[in-house]
């Protein structure tokens, strides 16, 4: 069980917080006494979370921004919107993610997988990271994947256009995920501002099949129901999503892989320092900002 950290004053912005992994974090950080803004595409979904919220912890708690995580221009507004309301951040929570069962590309020209996945929180950390080193000790927390394990990173075809497969265009931007983390992590080192990548588990129970082949909708609506070994429910997935965020085992905890609770070993090629510097820079020239960031 997470623990029972107290985070009063705090203010926490979750991505993807109207739903799953995201919705429950939001909520657990939200009991510990953290302000929360919540982000999401869907409304509806996020009125839902944001009313949850405050019915729990007092009217206002919980704010809500909808932002579309394909559009850069989309995550420069968050990031204003945000920065003219606070003037401060102790947690940012990367969580929003996708999974494209067909390859589609966003109105920027990247295959959207990439986009939202890695190249989103890239650069909305980029966009906060100030407010973050300002707000220090804070944390940045990227919700990866296991399968990251299973990626690499192409850079002749970063938006697998030669032979789409949704896996394996996932497991790339969880990949990314790690990569960014540990840079991350090196280029904050000194401020205050720590960064881990957390895996969550297998957790068929939350809305990723949203755009996932009937086939995929099908298996992991019955992975959800079923009490299969290899499975969380939501609550599970996000223990150590919540834990990274807000533990104070983990305030010192900068550049690591965190799964099931405790510091893990990413894949080799997570560790591979060239791709890792590399895939920096071309993130920042695909999303139009200097390399050079946070320096
Ligand atoms: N479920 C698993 O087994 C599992 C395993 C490993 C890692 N993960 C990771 O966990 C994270 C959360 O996933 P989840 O399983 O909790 O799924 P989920 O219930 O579908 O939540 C995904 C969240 O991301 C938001 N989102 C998706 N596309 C977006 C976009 N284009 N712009 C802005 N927000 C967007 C969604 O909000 P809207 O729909 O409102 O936009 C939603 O709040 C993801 O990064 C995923 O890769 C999940």
């Amino acid at each position: 069980m997470p623990s029972n950290s107290k985070l009063d004053g705090q203010v926490a912005l979750i991505t993807g917080g109207t739903s799953g992994i995201g919705r429950e974090t939001a909520l657990a950080l939200a009991d510990r006494g953290a302000s929360v803004a919540i982000v999401g595409r869907n409304r509806k979904r996020g009125r839902r979370v944001a009313r949850e919220i405050d019915a729990r912890n007092g009217d206002g708690w919980a704010e809500l921004y909808i932002a579309d995580f394909a559009s850069r221009k989309s995550v420069r507004n968050l990031a204003v919107a945000f920065r003219d309301r606070h003037d401060r951040l102790d947690v940012l929570v990367n969580n929003a993610g996708t999974f494209r069962h067909r390859r589609s590309e966003t109105g920027d020209g990247i295959e959207a997988t990439f986009a939202v996945n890695h190249l989103a929180p890239f650069l909305l950390t980029h966009l906060l990271v100030d407010t973050l080193v300002e707000s220090a000790p804070a944390r940045v927390v990227t919700v990866t994947s296991e399968l990251h394990e299973r990626g690499a990173i192409d850079f002749s075809d970063l938006g697998c256009e030669r032979d789409y497969d949704g896996m394996e265009a996932y497991s790339q931007s969880k990949l990314a995920n790690v990569l960014f983390t540990r840079e991350l992590a090196e280029r904050l080192r000194g401020t205050g501002v720590t960064a881990t990548a957390v895996n969550p588990g297998f957790v068929p129970g939350t809305g990723f099949t949203r755009e996932a082949s009937i086939r995929n909708r099908l298996l992991l609506g019955l992975f959800s129901v079923l009490p299969l070994p290899f499975t969380k429910n939501v609550e599970e997935g996000a223990e150590t999503v919540i834990e990274a965020a807000a533990s104070p085992e983990f305030s010192d905890v900068t550049g690591e892989y965190v799964s099931d609770g405790v510091i893990a070993e990413a894949s080799d090629k997570a560790h591979d320092d060239d791709v890792r510097r590399r895939l920096w820079d071309v993130s920042a020239g695909l999303v139009g900002i200097s390399p050079d960031y946070p320096r």
